[in-house]
Protein backbone atom coordinates (compact mmCIF):
# COMPACT_ATOMS: atom_id res chain seq x y z
CA UNK A 1 0.00 0.00 0.00
CA UNK A 2 0.98 3.53 -0.80
CA UNK A 3 1.96 5.57 2.15
CA UNK A 4 0.88 8.52 2.42
CA UNK A 5 3.67 10.85 0.74
CA UNK A 6 3.32 8.59 -2.14
CA UNK A 7 -0.22 8.98 -2.19
CA UNK A 8 0.09 13.08 -1.68
CA UNK A 9 2.95 13.25 -4.54
CA UNK A 10 0.37 10.83 -6.99
CA UNK A 11 -2.74 13.60 -5.68
CA UNK A 12 -4.25 10.29 -4.87
CA UNK A 13 -4.54 11.05 -1.13
CA UNK A 14 -8.12 12.33 -0.14
CA UNK A 15 -7.86 15.51 1.96
CA UNK A 16 -10.47 17.18 4.46
CA UNK A 17 -10.79 20.47 6.19
CA UNK A 18 -12.65 20.99 9.39
CA UNK A 19 -14.13 24.38 9.39
CA UNK A 20 -14.69 25.78 6.09
CA UNK A 21 -14.80 29.59 7.40
CA UNK A 22 -12.60 32.48 6.54
CA UNK A 23 -9.71 30.32 6.50
CA UNK A 24 -11.07 27.12 5.84
CA UNK A 25 -12.92 27.43 2.60
CA UNK A 26 -9.90 29.10 0.56
CA UNK A 27 -7.85 26.30 1.71
CA UNK A 28 -9.87 23.51 0.40
CA UNK A 29 -10.01 25.41 -3.00
CA UNK A 30 -6.41 25.54 -3.19
CA UNK A 31 -5.94 21.85 -2.70
CA UNK A 32 -9.32 21.01 -5.30
CA UNK A 33 -6.76 23.42 -7.76
CA UNK A 34 -3.55 21.38 -6.64
CA UNK A 35 -5.62 18.31 -7.92
CA UNK A 36 -6.57 17.04 -4.84
CA UNK A 37 -9.86 15.67 -3.68
CA UNK A 38 -11.90 17.39 -0.92
CA UNK A 39 -14.03 16.97 1.97
CA UNK A 40 -15.09 19.90 3.40
CA UNK A 41 -16.78 19.63 6.78
CA UNK A 42 -18.94 22.18 8.90
CA UNK A 43 -21.25 21.96 11.84
CA UNK A 44 -23.24 24.77 9.87
CA UNK A 45 -25.51 22.99 7.30
CA UNK A 46 -25.90 26.54 5.28
CA UNK A 47 -22.26 27.17 4.67
CA UNK A 48 -22.79 23.18 3.56
CA UNK A 49 -25.50 23.69 0.96
CA UNK A 50 -23.67 27.08 0.15
CA UNK A 51 -20.34 25.26 -1.25
CA UNK A 52 -22.82 22.21 -2.39
CA UNK A 53 -24.89 24.13 -4.54
CA UNK A 54 -21.51 26.18 -5.83
CA UNK A 55 -22.28 29.73 -3.79
CA UNK A 56 -19.67 31.68 -2.14
CA UNK A 57 -20.44 33.12 1.22
CA UNK A 58 -16.40 35.05 2.12
CA UNK A 59 -14.68 37.68 -0.21
CA UNK A 60 -11.68 35.06 -0.89
CA UNK A 61 -13.69 32.34 -2.49
CA UNK A 62 -15.24 32.87 -5.84
CA UNK A 63 -18.38 31.20 -6.82
CA UNK A 64 -16.76 30.22 -10.30
CA UNK A 65 -14.00 28.33 -8.45
CA UNK A 66 -15.98 26.68 -6.19
CA UNK A 67 -18.83 25.26 -9.13
CA UNK A 68 -15.37 24.34 -11.11
CA UNK A 69 -13.94 22.44 -7.78
CA UNK A 70 -17.36 21.02 -7.84
CA UNK A 71 -17.52 20.06 -11.29
CA UNK A 72 -14.74 18.16 -11.33
CA UNK A 73 -16.07 16.06 -8.50
CA UNK A 74 -12.99 17.69 -6.34
CA UNK A 75 -14.79 19.63 -3.57
CA UNK A 76 -17.66 18.02 -1.48
CA UNK A 77 -18.87 19.42 2.00
CA UNK A 78 -20.56 17.50 4.44
CA UNK A 79 -21.84 18.12 8.41
CA UNK A 80 -21.35 14.44 8.85
CA UNK A 81 -17.73 12.98 10.55
CA UNK A 82 -17.70 9.72 9.97
CA UNK A 83 -16.03 10.53 6.58
CA UNK A 84 -13.28 10.93 8.34
CA UNK A 85 -12.43 7.67 8.64
CA UNK A 86 -11.42 7.60 4.92
CA UNK A 87 -9.61 10.51 4.43
CA UNK A 88 -5.78 10.42 4.73
CA UNK A 89 -5.27 14.01 5.65
CA UNK A 90 -7.31 16.46 8.04
CA UNK A 91 -6.62 20.32 8.04
CA UNK A 92 -8.34 21.97 11.58
CA UNK A 93 -9.57 25.40 10.54
CA UNK A 94 -12.08 26.29 13.57
CA UNK A 95 -12.33 29.43 15.40
CA UNK A 96 -10.12 30.08 18.52
CA UNK A 97 -12.04 33.02 19.81
CA UNK A 98 -11.86 34.82 23.73
CA UNK A 99 -14.08 34.36 26.43
CA UNK A 100 -15.15 37.49 28.06
CA UNK A 101 -13.01 37.30 30.34
CA UNK A 102 -10.00 37.10 27.75
CA UNK A 103 -9.14 33.71 28.39
CA UNK A 104 -7.98 31.67 25.12
CA UNK A 105 -11.65 29.54 24.18
CA UNK A 106 -9.88 26.26 22.53
CA UNK A 107 -13.33 24.58 23.19
CA UNK A 108 -13.81 24.51 19.13
CA UNK A 109 -10.74 22.62 18.55
CA UNK A 110 -11.53 20.23 21.07
CA UNK A 111 -14.49 19.29 19.88
CA UNK A 112 -13.39 18.88 16.07
CA UNK A 113 -10.26 16.82 18.45
CA UNK A 114 -12.89 14.51 19.36
CA UNK A 115 -14.46 13.77 16.29
CA UNK A 116 -10.81 13.08 14.50
CA UNK A 117 -10.02 10.90 17.23
CA UNK A 118 -13.49 9.04 16.84
CA UNK A 119 -11.76 7.76 13.62
CA UNK A 120 -7.89 7.96 13.48
CA UNK A 121 -6.41 5.51 11.40
CA UNK A 122 -2.83 4.28 10.22
CA UNK A 123 -1.51 6.85 7.84
CA UNK A 124 -3.64 9.79 8.57
CA UNK A 125 -2.19 12.95 9.09
CA UNK A 126 -4.09 15.84 11.27
CA UNK A 127 -2.53 20.01 10.66
CA UNK A 128 -4.08 22.14 13.23
CA UNK A 129 -4.07 25.53 11.71
CA UNK A 130 -6.32 27.59 14.06
CA UNK A 131 -4.32 30.04 16.22
CA UNK A 132 -3.58 29.39 19.46
CA UNK A 133 -1.23 29.55 22.39
CA UNK A 134 2.47 27.53 22.58
CA UNK A 135 1.85 23.80 23.79
CA UNK A 136 -1.46 23.25 22.15
CA UNK A 137 -1.04 20.91 19.33
CA UNK A 138 1.27 18.52 21.63
CA UNK A 139 -1.02 18.82 25.38
CA UNK A 140 -3.84 19.22 23.84
CA UNK A 141 -4.56 17.54 20.81
CA UNK A 142 -2.02 14.72 20.83
CA UNK A 143 -3.29 12.94 23.68
CA UNK A 144 -6.64 13.10 22.71
CA UNK A 145 -5.88 11.24 19.17
CA UNK A 146 -3.17 9.02 20.93
CA UNK A 147 -6.24 8.03 23.36
CA UNK A 148 -7.30 5.37 20.67
CA UNK A 149 -4.24 3.47 20.86
CA UNK A 150 -1.87 4.67 17.67
CA UNK A 151 1.36 6.36 18.06
CA UNK A 152 1.97 9.62 16.81
CA UNK A 153 5.08 9.97 14.13
CA UNK A 154 4.77 5.57 14.22
CA UNK A 155 1.10 4.90 13.33
CA UNK A 156 -0.19 9.23 12.28
CA UNK A 157 1.31 12.14 12.02
CA UNK A 158 0.40 15.59 13.69
CA UNK A 159 1.79 19.05 12.84
CA UNK A 160 0.92 23.15 13.89
CA UNK A 161 0.75 25.24 10.24
CA UNK A 162 -0.86 28.51 11.14
CA UNK A 163 -3.07 30.17 8.98
CA UNK A 164 -1.56 33.25 7.17
CA UNK A 165 -4.45 34.43 5.64
CA UNK A 166 -5.38 38.00 4.99
CA UNK A 167 -8.83 38.55 4.19
CA UNK A 168 -9.14 40.37 0.33
CA UNK A 169 -5.05 41.26 0.10
CA UNK A 170 -5.47 40.98 -3.70
CA UNK A 171 -1.67 40.71 -3.38
CA UNK A 172 -0.98 37.79 -1.08
CA UNK A 173 -3.47 34.88 -1.06
CA UNK A 174 -3.19 31.32 0.28
CA UNK A 175 -0.99 30.24 -2.54
CA UNK A 176 1.46 32.49 -2.73
CA UNK A 177 2.00 33.42 1.27
CA UNK A 178 4.97 31.13 2.58
CA UNK A 179 3.56 28.64 5.37
CA UNK A 180 5.11 27.88 8.40
CA UNK A 181 5.13 24.22 9.71
CA UNK A 182 6.25 22.25 12.48
CA UNK A 183 5.72 18.56 13.52
CA UNK A 184 5.45 16.54 16.82
CA UNK A 185 8.25 14.34 15.04
CA UNK A 186 10.33 14.99 12.32
CA UNK A 187 8.70 12.16 10.06
CA UNK A 188 4.81 14.45 10.79
CA UNK A 189 6.78 17.75 9.59
CA UNK A 190 7.69 15.59 6.41
CA UNK A 191 4.26 14.56 5.87
CA UNK A 192 2.82 18.25 6.41
CA UNK A 193 5.23 19.93 4.35
CA UNK A 194 4.91 17.20 1.61
CA UNK A 195 1.17 17.90 1.59
CA UNK A 196 1.27 21.28 1.73
CA UNK A 197 4.00 22.07 -0.52
CA UNK A 198 1.85 21.12 -3.31
CA UNK A 199 -1.02 23.79 -2.64
CA UNK A 200 1.90 26.48 -1.36
CA UNK A 201 4.53 28.43 -3.34
CA UNK A 202 6.42 28.14 -0.26
CA UNK A 203 6.98 26.05 3.07
CA UNK A 204 9.08 27.14 5.83
CA UNK A 205 9.61 24.32 8.55
CA UNK A 206 10.18 25.03 12.05
CA UNK A 207 12.00 22.62 14.91
CA UNK A 208 8.38 21.73 16.66
CA UNK A 209 4.38 22.36 17.00
CA UNK A 210 5.25 24.81 19.73
CA UNK A 211 7.31 27.00 17.56
CA UNK A 212 4.74 27.15 14.90
CA UNK A 213 2.55 28.09 17.37
CA UNK A 214 4.56 30.98 18.49
CA UNK A 215 5.55 32.19 15.06
CA UNK A 216 1.98 33.09 14.70
CA UNK A 217 1.19 34.70 17.52
CA UNK A 218 5.14 36.91 17.08
CA UNK A 219 3.33 37.95 13.72
CA UNK A 220 -0.01 38.83 15.33
CA UNK A 221 1.48 40.41 18.42
CA UNK A 222 3.84 42.66 16.30
CA UNK A 223 0.93 43.97 14.10
CA UNK A 224 -1.02 44.69 17.72
CA UNK A 225 2.11 46.07 19.13
CA UNK A 226 2.97 48.50 16.92
CA UNK A 227 -1.09 49.51 15.88
CA UNK A 228 -1.07 50.01 19.93
CA UNK A 229 1.81 52.35 19.41
CA UNK A 230 0.77 54.69 16.34
CA UNK A 231 -2.58 54.65 18.20
CA UNK A 232 -0.94 56.20 20.77
CA UNK A 233 1.25 58.99 19.13
CA UNK A 234 -2.40 60.14 16.92
CA UNK A 235 -3.48 61.33 20.68
CA UNK A 236 -0.28 62.95 21.36
CA UNK A 237 -0.04 64.27 18.20
CA UNK A 238 -4.04 65.63 18.71
CA UNK A 239 -2.65 66.99 22.18
CA UNK A 240 0.12 68.82 20.32
CA UNK A 241 -2.03 69.90 17.61
CA UNK A 242 -0.07 68.05 14.52
CA UNK A 243 -1.68 66.34 12.05
CA UNK A 244 -0.25 62.24 12.64
CA UNK A 245 -0.87 61.05 9.03
CA UNK A 246 1.48 63.62 8.17
CA UNK A 247 4.17 62.66 10.35
CA UNK A 248 3.74 58.85 9.16
CA UNK A 249 3.86 59.56 5.67
CA UNK A 250 6.83 61.69 6.16
CA UNK A 251 8.67 59.10 8.42
CA UNK A 252 7.74 56.33 5.99
CA UNK A 253 9.83 58.03 3.34
CA UNK A 254 12.94 56.47 5.38
CA UNK A 255 13.89 53.27 3.42
CA UNK A 256 15.53 51.26 6.14
CA UNK A 257 14.24 50.78 10.15
CA UNK A 258 10.71 52.04 10.06
CA UNK A 259 7.94 50.16 8.97
CA UNK A 260 4.50 52.44 8.39
CA UNK A 261 1.44 51.60 10.94
CA UNK A 262 -1.63 53.61 11.04
CA UNK A 263 -4.13 54.13 13.62
CA UNK A 264 -7.48 54.01 13.57
CA UNK A 265 -10.88 53.55 15.54
CA UNK A 266 -9.51 50.54 17.45
CA UNK A 267 -9.11 46.74 16.29
CA UNK A 268 -11.12 44.56 14.65
CA UNK A 269 -11.57 41.06 13.51
CA UNK A 270 -11.08 37.78 14.51
CA UNK A 271 -7.32 37.68 15.09
CA UNK A 272 -5.16 41.01 16.08
CA UNK A 273 -7.32 42.14 18.87
CA UNK A 274 -7.86 38.03 19.69
CA UNK A 275 -4.15 36.16 19.31
CA UNK A 276 -2.34 38.12 21.48
CA UNK A 277 -4.39 37.39 24.21
CA UNK A 278 -3.98 33.65 23.79
CA UNK A 279 0.19 34.40 24.32
CA UNK A 280 -0.70 36.76 27.49
CA UNK A 281 -2.66 33.88 28.97
CA UNK A 282 -0.39 31.42 28.71
CA UNK A 283 2.35 33.51 29.84
CA UNK A 284 0.79 33.77 33.65
CA UNK A 285 1.07 30.33 33.73
CA UNK A 286 4.76 31.43 34.54
CA UNK A 287 4.18 34.36 36.74
CA UNK A 288 5.02 36.38 33.61
CA UNK A 289 3.22 39.37 32.79
CA UNK A 290 3.54 40.16 29.07
CA UNK A 291 3.27 44.00 29.64
CA UNK A 292 3.64 44.92 25.35
CA UNK A 293 0.53 43.36 25.10
CA UNK A 294 -1.40 44.36 27.90
CA UNK A 295 -0.56 47.93 27.10
CA UNK A 296 -1.26 47.63 23.46
CA UNK A 297 -4.65 45.75 24.44
CA UNK A 298 -5.46 48.96 26.58
CA UNK A 299 -4.54 51.68 24.43
CA UNK A 300 -6.38 49.69 21.25
CA UNK A 301 -9.37 49.13 23.03
CA UNK A 302 -9.39 52.93 24.30
CA UNK A 303 -9.60 54.40 20.49
CA UNK A 304 -13.65 53.83 20.42
CA UNK A 305 -13.48 56.52 23.48
CA UNK A 306 -11.10 58.58 21.66
CA UNK A 307 -13.44 58.58 18.24
CA UNK A 308 -16.51 59.51 20.45
CA UNK A 309 -14.45 62.42 21.94
CA UNK A 310 -13.71 63.60 18.49
CA UNK A 311 -17.10 63.62 17.29
CA UNK A 312 -18.12 65.41 21.10
CA UNK A 313 -15.51 67.99 19.82
CA UNK A 314 -16.54 68.31 16.53
CA UNK A 315 -20.11 68.94 17.55
CA UNK A 316 -19.55 70.96 19.95
CA UNK A 317 -17.52 73.20 17.41
CA UNK A 318 -20.79 74.21 15.87
CA UNK A 319 -22.55 74.05 19.29
CA UNK A 320 -24.26 70.69 19.04
CA UNK A 321 -24.16 68.27 21.56
CA UNK A 322 -23.68 64.37 20.44
CA UNK A 323 -27.19 63.69 22.64
CA UNK A 324 -30.11 64.26 20.14
CA UNK A 325 -27.89 64.90 17.10
CA UNK A 326 -28.47 62.80 14.16
CA UNK A 327 -25.03 60.94 13.33
CA UNK A 328 -24.34 58.35 10.52
CA UNK A 329 -21.63 56.09 10.60
CA UNK A 330 -19.85 54.79 7.06
CA UNK A 331 -18.61 51.38 7.21
CA UNK A 332 -19.53 48.76 10.09
CA UNK A 333 -16.51 46.40 9.04
CA UNK A 334 -13.39 46.04 11.07
CA UNK A 335 -11.44 46.96 7.34
CA UNK A 336 -12.25 48.10 4.25
CA UNK A 337 -13.89 45.63 1.90
CA UNK A 338 -15.04 42.99 3.77
CA UNK A 339 -18.43 41.90 5.30
CA UNK A 340 -16.90 41.19 8.88
CA UNK A 341 -17.93 42.64 11.67
CA UNK A 342 -15.97 40.43 14.35
CA UNK A 343 -14.68 42.43 17.18
CA UNK A 344 -15.08 45.46 14.66
CA UNK A 345 -14.68 48.83 16.21
CA UNK A 346 -17.31 50.31 14.79
CA UNK A 347 -20.20 48.22 17.28
CA UNK A 348 -18.28 49.98 20.07
CA UNK A 349 -18.15 53.43 18.08
CA UNK A 350 -22.26 53.18 17.46
CA UNK A 351 -22.98 51.62 21.45
CA UNK A 352 -20.92 54.72 22.68
CA UNK A 353 -22.57 56.87 20.54
CA UNK A 354 -26.00 55.80 21.36
CA UNK A 355 -25.02 55.73 25.34
CA UNK A 356 -24.69 59.12 24.89
CA UNK A 357 -27.86 59.53 22.94
CA UNK A 358 -26.96 60.46 19.31
CA UNK A 359 -29.80 59.19 16.85
CA UNK A 360 -27.65 57.12 15.09
CA UNK A 361 -27.59 55.07 12.01
CA UNK A 362 -24.91 52.99 9.55
CA UNK A 363 -24.24 52.46 5.78
CA UNK A 364 -21.91 49.71 5.02
CA UNK A 365 -22.38 48.45 1.70
CA UNK A 366 -21.36 44.29 2.45
CA UNK A 367 -23.14 44.92 5.99
CA UNK A 368 -27.23 44.78 5.28
CA UNK A 369 -28.26 44.42 9.09
CA UNK A 370 -25.96 44.41 12.07
CA UNK A 371 -27.65 42.14 14.70
CA UNK A 372 -25.13 42.07 17.54
CA UNK A 373 -26.09 42.40 21.32
CA UNK A 374 -27.97 44.93 22.22
CA UNK A 375 -28.27 46.36 18.53
CA UNK A 376 -30.56 45.27 15.35
CA UNK A 377 -30.34 48.51 12.58
CA UNK A 378 -30.09 48.09 9.00
CA UNK A 379 -27.86 49.58 6.53
CA UNK A 380 -29.37 53.01 4.90
CA UNK A 381 -29.65 53.61 1.43
CA UNK A 382 -26.57 55.56 0.60
CA UNK A 383 -26.94 55.83 -3.30
CA UNK A 384 -27.51 59.22 -3.46
CA UNK A 385 -25.04 60.62 -1.01
CA UNK A 386 -27.17 63.99 -0.70
CA UNK A 387 -28.97 62.14 2.42
CA UNK A 388 -25.47 63.05 4.21
CA UNK A 389 -26.91 66.88 4.73
CA UNK A 390 -29.64 65.20 6.92
CA UNK A 391 -27.14 64.44 9.38
CA UNK A 392 -25.62 66.49 11.90
CA UNK A 393 -22.15 64.58 11.63
CA UNK A 394 -21.18 61.91 9.40
CA UNK A 395 -18.20 59.24 10.94
CA UNK A 396 -15.88 57.22 8.77
CA UNK A 397 -14.97 54.02 10.15
CA UNK A 398 -14.49 51.95 7.61
CA UNK A 399 -13.05 53.14 4.71
CA UNK A 400 -14.57 50.80 2.37
CA UNK A 401 -12.77 52.04 -1.14
CA UNK A 402 -17.02 52.32 -3.00
CA UNK A 403 -17.55 55.12 -1.44
CA UNK A 404 -16.83 58.39 -2.82
CA UNK A 405 -14.82 60.26 -0.18
CA UNK A 406 -15.43 63.50 -2.25
CA UNK A 407 -19.39 63.74 -2.49
CA UNK A 408 -19.37 62.34 1.27
CA UNK A 409 -16.96 65.38 1.93
CA UNK A 410 -19.34 67.62 -0.14
CA UNK A 411 -22.72 66.16 1.11
CA UNK A 412 -21.80 66.00 5.35
CA UNK A 413 -22.67 68.92 7.52
CA UNK A 414 -18.70 67.79 9.50
CA UNK A 415 -16.88 64.51 9.14
CA UNK A 416 -14.93 62.59 11.47
CA UNK A 417 -12.57 60.50 9.52
CA UNK A 418 -10.72 57.61 11.67
CA UNK A 419 -8.68 55.99 8.59
CA UNK A 420 -7.73 59.39 6.82
CA UNK A 421 -10.17 57.65 3.74
CA UNK A 422 -10.50 62.04 2.83
CA UNK A 423 -6.88 62.34 1.92
CA UNK A 424 -6.42 65.06 -0.74
CA UNK A 425 -9.45 66.62 -0.18
CA UNK A 426 -9.38 70.02 1.12
CA UNK A 427 -12.26 71.14 3.06
CA UNK A 428 -12.60 72.85 7.07
CA UNK A 429 -15.63 70.32 7.30
CA UNK A 430 -13.28 67.27 7.86
CA UNK A 431 -11.96 66.36 11.48
CA UNK A 432 -8.91 63.49 11.56
CA UNK A 433 -8.00 61.35 14.05
N1 LIG B 1 -10.07 35.12 9.28
C1 LIG B 1 -8.79 35.39 9.21
O1 LIG B 1 -8.40 36.40 8.60
C2 LIG B 1 -7.74 34.50 9.85
C3 LIG B 1 -6.41 34.66 9.47
C4 LIG B 1 -5.43 33.84 10.02
C5 LIG B 1 -5.81 32.89 10.97
N2 LIG B 1 -7.11 32.75 11.34
C6 LIG B 1 -7.41 31.71 12.33
O2 LIG B 1 -8.04 30.63 11.66
C7 LIG B 1 -9.03 30.03 12.51
C8 LIG B 1 -10.37 30.02 11.79
O3 LIG B 1 -10.77 31.36 11.55
P1 LIG B 1 -11.90 31.74 10.51
O4 LIG B 1 -11.82 33.23 10.34
O5 LIG B 1 -11.81 30.88 9.29
O6 LIG B 1 -13.20 31.36 11.33
P2 LIG B 1 -14.70 31.24 10.76
O7 LIG B 1 -15.60 31.49 11.91
O8 LIG B 1 -14.85 32.06 9.51
O9 LIG B 1 -14.81 29.72 10.32
C9 LIG B 1 -14.76 28.67 11.21
C10 LIG B 1 -15.74 27.59 10.75
O10 LIG B 1 -15.60 26.49 11.63
C11 LIG B 1 -16.89 25.92 11.83
N3 LIG B 1 -16.82 25.11 13.04
C12 LIG B 1 -16.79 25.50 14.33
N4 LIG B 1 -16.65 24.45 15.15
C13 LIG B 1 -16.59 23.36 14.36
C14 LIG B 1 -16.45 21.97 14.60
N5 LIG B 1 -16.30 21.49 15.84
N6 LIG B 1 -16.47 21.14 13.55
C15 LIG B 1 -16.62 21.61 12.29
N7 LIG B 1 -16.72 22.90 11.98
C16 LIG B 1 -16.71 23.78 13.01
C17 LIG B 1 -17.80 27.11 11.88
O11 LIG B 1 -19.14 26.75 11.60
C18 LIG B 1 -17.18 28.01 10.80
O12 LIG B 1 -17.77 27.78 9.54
C19 LIG B 1 -9.01 30.85 13.80
O13 LIG B 1 -8.17 30.24 14.72
C20 LIG B 1 -8.40 32.17 13.37
O14 LIG B 1 -7.76 32.83 14.45
C21 LIG B 1 -8.09 33.53 10.78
Amino acid sequence: MDSLIQKIDKKSARLGVIGMGYVGLPLALEFCKAGFDVTGIDLDKKKIESINSGKSYIEDAADEDIQKAIGQGRLHATADFSVLSQLDTVSICVPTPLRKTKDPDISYILSATQEIAKYIHRGQLVVLESTTYPGTTEEIILPELESKGLKVGVDFSLAFSPERIDPVNKQFNTRNTPKIIGGITTKCTESAAALYSKAVDKVITVSSTRAAEMVKLLENTFRAVNIGLVNEIAIICNKLGMDVWEIIDAAATKPFGFMPFYPGPGLGGHCIPVDPHYLSWKLKMFNYNARFIELASEVNTNMPYFVVSKVSDALNARKKSINGSKILVLGAAYKKDVGDVRESPALDVIRLLKEKGGLISYNDPHIPHLHEENMDMSSIDLSNYSILDQYDCTVIVTNHSSYDYQQVVDCSSIIVDTRNATRGIISDNIVKL
